[in-house]
């Protein structure tokens, strides 16, 4: 027999449910007579994620857009974080290029916000170590998390002072050494061919095999940094897209990348980016812990170290936003790594979507009424969106764990739209915080200048299908209360 199931608003899950699912429900054990739970579960049916054969009434949920009521919290436009007129290019910052990099203003300012003497910062989404080259020059020691093996070693690379009159003697030394290779051999990954030129290959291998013939370690991460930025460069990618897209074949015919020409016009500006960098910190012992592991996890760094996150998670999953694998993928084949260091894009958040876990994303009421909205039109999308929000939970789990109580969490997110549904993304990490232990201080709203994402991505990954990506960005700020 049908049952109508006569609830107008969504209780607050702490009140009445544990927000278990039907198996492993653990509050009040009345599964039949649980509303949260049978109200959970029609709307895990509207998602198409059947938990439970029942008749449940999914118009129930009817009411839901009403819910979705203007935030309570304090938030703001603040044009003092815009910096659209800044130099975002001091020190080792430029080395290399990073889809949806944070200014390092920002990162600074938000460091100097809250930090004390001996304030450990960590960024568990670190990319390109912006805020950990932050970190590092204003004194603190950070940890950088990510699951990307060039993000980790353009983080290192940016955090370590090396000496520039080496790097000058070292560049010269490869050039020469070039020259004088007779025998090269080229790597032999899936579709070389399509993405490089035979010229190009050959003297990317020559490259290649002059830099890893340097003995010092942190010289020769150095000089990858140059040959990963120059293999992207010299590649039939087209210029200023994140995703893999091969330059069209008309254009390819003229396409004649000098490859060596590439590599020391770059050496030379990351050498300039450096001499700074050497001159001021050659003798500063603060630590920067690069840690190759997955923020949505148990990580290495102890209970209660850290004292400031400064982040930006990814904006959403990979498939329809950056896809930070795809961009990586050319320039890790040919430093050597292969499996799942090539993978990063189904590790990354919403990767796939976890069932086990799907009450990490009921939790939230402004993520609730943004998914029930989405699969009214789509129920493929709103699953993809509840699998990074799902994700993004769990991050906040282990942050809870590392994060010393009084201290503070700056995240920075992107509002994007799903299907025509903003999604308050900012709403959503701020439900999570608050039930990971965190307060809710302030969200402050900025313009990003748009040099630093293109303008316009591809949602649905098809080349030429065209969305805006976002104007404004928001960070929210958190303290740890618990
Ligand atoms: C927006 S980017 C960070 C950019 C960085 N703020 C900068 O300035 O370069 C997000 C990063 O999150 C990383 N990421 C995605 N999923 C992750 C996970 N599960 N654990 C750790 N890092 C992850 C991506 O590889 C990417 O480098």
């Amino acid at each position: 027999m049908k049952q109508i199931i006569n609830i107008k608003t969504y209780a607050e899950p702490q009140q009445v449910c544990c927000l278990a699912t039907v198996d492993n429900c653990k509050a009040c054990k009345a599964n039949d007579n649980c509303l949260m739970l049978r109200e959970q579960l029609a709307f895990y049916n509207r998602l198409g994620i059947s938990q439970i054969d029942d008749d449940i009434d999914t118009d129930s949920l009817t009411n839901i857009r009403y819910l979705w009521q203007d935030s309570t919290r304090t938030k703001k436009y603040d044009p003092s974080w815009n910096y659209a007129e800044d130099n975002t290019r001091a020190y080792t910052h430029p080395i290399h290029p990073y889809p949806a990099m944070m200014i390092p203003q920002v990162a600074g300012r938000l460091i100097d916000m809250y930090a004390k003497p001996k304030t450990v910062v960590l960024d568990p989404f670190c990319g390109s170590g912006s805020v950990l080259l932050e970190s590092f020059i204003k004194g603190y020691d950070s940890y950088g998390i990510d699951i990307n093996p060039l993000s980790l070693l353009i983080s290192k690379v940016k955090t370590t002072p090396l000496n520039h009159r080496l790097l000058q003697n070292e560049l010269e030394k490869i050039i020469r050494k070039i020259s004088l290779i007779k025998k090269i051999d080229s790597p032999d990954f899936f579709n070389i061919d399509y993405w490089f030129k035979p010229d190009v290959t050959s003297k990317l291998a020559a490259l290649r095999k002059a830099i890893y013939s340097i003995s010092n370690e942190r010289i020769r991460d150095f000089f990858r940094v140059i040959f990963s930025f120059t293999v992207r460069a010299s590649s039939n990618t087209r210029n200023g897209e994140f995703k893999l897209y091969r330059i069209d074949d008309k254009k390819l015919l003229n396409f004649n990348p000098d490859v060596i020409g590439l590599f020391k016009k770059r050496a030379k500006q990351n050498i300039d980016a450096m001499t700074e960098l050497w001159k001021q910190f050659k003798e500063d012992e603060t630590q920067v812990n690069i840690l190759n592991e997955d923020a949505r996890y148990r990580t290495s760094i102890k209970d209660g170290l850290v004292n400031i996150v400064v982040t930006s998670p990814p904006y959403g999953d990979s498939r329809t936003t950056v896809a930070y694998g795809q961009f990586s993928r050319l320039s890790l084949q040919w430093l050597g790594f292969n499996g799942q260091s090539l993978d990063t894009d189904n590790r990354s958040l919403g990767g796939r979507l976890d069932i086990d876990n799907l009450h990490l994303g009921y939790g939230s009421p402004n993520l609730r009424c943004a998914i029930d909205l989405i699969s009214r039109v789509d129920n493929k999308r709103a699953r993809d969106v509840m699998a990074f929000y799902i994700d993004m939970n769990k991050c906040f789990v282990e942050l809870s764990r590392i994060v010393k109580k009084g201290g503070f969490l700056c995240m920075v997110v992107g509002n994007r739209t799903v299907k025509g549904i903003q999604l308050p993304t900012d709403e959503i990490v701020a439900d999570f915080g608050e039930h990971a232990g965190f307060r809710h201080i302030e969200t402050i709203i900025r313009k990003i200048p748009n040099k630093r994402m293109p303008s316009k991505n591809s949602p649905s990954n098809k080349v030429g299908e065209l969305g805006s990506t976002m104007t404004e960005e928001y960070i929210v700020i958190m303290e740890k209360t618990k």
